[in-house]
């Protein structure tokens, strides 16, 4: 097609759906920023466009609260009943045999924009460990790489970008030699965009040859999984589940063996951990039962009556909060994607999005002016036939990098490091020195050749040496 006629035909396209405006500046452009331009305008999903538009952009039908919901039941951190030890004694040894016979990966999405921590750059490299300074990125790589000596199988790690970040990324693990894992074994791959709104359905555009997009939230993962060609990597590899988590969070254990046994005795499709919520407003998704079905509802959706609702023995009736970490079998993943027609409902959120006017002068916008549309992996737990939560412990598991100060800062994820490691060396008779706050009196890293799990402590506690107070100690 000459680029005459791809220019018409383009110039039809936008015209047929009130976006003539993403043309405006066409003729001020060289050849190769008109290309792109069509390029991009060519991509945009126009069928689906008006749709997105009346439902999302001009008004926010994005996801009504349903008007009956209940907690959902999760399995206990710790079993109680003889029934429920020998079910996480068998559990425990099925996830560890689907991981030693290479039937399960590793999978964070790390797509996003870390813009509350104000890191410039990937959020994976941002330095958490208490003493090495270790960043996210290197412990979830050492992790993997400890776990696939662990059980004898070269575990693949597949990692979510985003158009803000990939470059970076790849930078990232190329430099630091993909963490000792083999290079075919790290599988990076980016999401897809949507477009940025004005309130009343324009594509804004970030300057006169750039529409103006962002990540299309980690729901998205789903999807660019099988687009990206990642997919059908796994389907190759005989891999069955994938291990989900959020690249804040340094604590999580990133292969649980008793959390995939669970999710595969049960024949679930997507399985998720929960926490206890530090109180009825934690900015956490809840755990609900909807028609019976597993729903998270975002904290900002769970209306503040329902959120404060207690039972009589004090505790929440809504406890169970999301920490995005989930089993997911690719069997459903596939099912999502059979036909190319997979989508998730929409959130709407109202943004300052810089762009550029009418007459094409850059503007910042000192107050929301537009509206972008991110799809959330949790929605896609009501389509599972099965959906199994697994409750966790805070201490050991949930302590996510999101904010620069106060909660859920470096500061926090930090203490909780050291409180874990001297819980685990505690666990395996090593003394650890407190201080009169209950707080260790020393600073203490483990580091996942080490132990990935406090069990594994157990051989090594005689090699430990004693403690002292205010020493600083790596077990590495
Ligand atoms: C999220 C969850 C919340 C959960 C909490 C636990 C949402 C909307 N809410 O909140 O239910 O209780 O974490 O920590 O997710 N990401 C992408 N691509 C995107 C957007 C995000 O890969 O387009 C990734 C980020 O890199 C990050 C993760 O998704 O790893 C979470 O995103 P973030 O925006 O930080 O979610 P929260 O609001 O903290």
């Amino acid at each position: 097609m000459s680029d005459k006629t791809r220019f018409e035909r383009v110039s039809a396209l936008c015209k047929k759906y009130q976006q003539e405006h993403l043309l405006a500046f066409y003729n001020q452009l060289n050849t190769n920023q008109q290309k792109s331009l069509l390029n991009q305008i060519e991509k945009l999903d126009f069928k689906r466009l008006p749709g997105w538009i009346e439902q999302y952009i001009k008004k926010d039908g994005a996801l009504a609260i349903p008007t009956h919901f209940d907690p959902a039941p999760a399995y206990p951190p710790v079993p109680k009943t003889i029934e429920q030890k020998a079910k996480y004694a068998k559990a425990y040894q099925l996830g560890e045999d689907l991981l030693k016979q290479g039937k399960v990966a590793g999978f964070v999405v790390a797509g996003g924009q870390g813009t509350r921590l104000g890191f410039d750059g990937p959020k994976g490299n941002f330095s958490v460990s208490p003493i090495k300074k270790k960043t996210l990125f290197t412990i979830f790589g050492e992790s993997i790489l400890a776990a696939s000596k662990k059980y004898g199988a070269d575990i693949p790690w597949y990692i979510m970008t985003s158009p803000l970040n990939d470059n970076a990324t790849k930078e990232t693990f190329e430099k630091a030699n993909y963490f000792g894992l083999k290079k075919k074994n790290v599988i990076i791959f980016q999401q897809g965009t949507t477009p940025n709104f004005t309130f009343d359905g324009k594509i804004l555009m970030a300057d006169k040859g750039t529409l103006a997009t962002g990540p299309d939230g980690h729901g998205g993962s789903l999807k660019a999984l099988a687009d990206s060609g990642a997919l059908a990597d796994i389907k190759k590899r005989g891999i069955e589940y994938l291990s989900y988590w959020q690249v804040d969070n340094p604590l999580v254990y990133v292969l649980d063996p008793l959390f995939i046994g669970l999710h595969a005795a049960d024949g679930a499709e997507m399985s998720s951990k929960a926490l206890i919520k530090a109180g009825p407003l934690e900015k956490v998704g809840n755990f609900c039962l909807v028609d019976g079905k597993v729903t998270v509802i975002e904290y900002s959706d769970l209306p503040d009556k329902q959120a404060h609702r207690k039972n009589l023995d004090g505790s929440l009736v809504f406890e169970l909060g999301s920490i995005g970490i989930h089993i997911i079998s690719i069997s459903f993943i596939e099912k999502l994607n059979i036909g190319g027609g997979f989508a998730l409902p929409f959130h709407r959120a109202v943004k300052k999005i810089p762009h550029i006017d009418a007459a094409g002068n850059p503007v910042n916008p000192d107050k929301p002016n537009g509206v972008k549309l991110e799809t959330f992996v949790f929605d896609a737990l009501p389509m599972a036939k099965k959906s199994v939560i697994l409750q966790t412990l805070r201490a050991e598991e949930f302590a996510p990098v999101k904010n620069a100060t106060g909660v859920d800062s470096a500061e926090v994820t930090h203490q909780m490091m050291i409180d874990r490691a001297a819980s685990w060396l505690e666990s395996a008779g090593v003394k650890v020195p407190y201080k009169a706050d209950g707080k260790p009196d020393c600073v203490l890293e483990i580091a996942p050749s080490f132990a990935l799990f406090k069990e594994d402590i157990k051989d090594k506690a005689d090699k430990i040496q004693t403690l002292k107070p205010q020493s600083s100690v790596y077990l590495g």
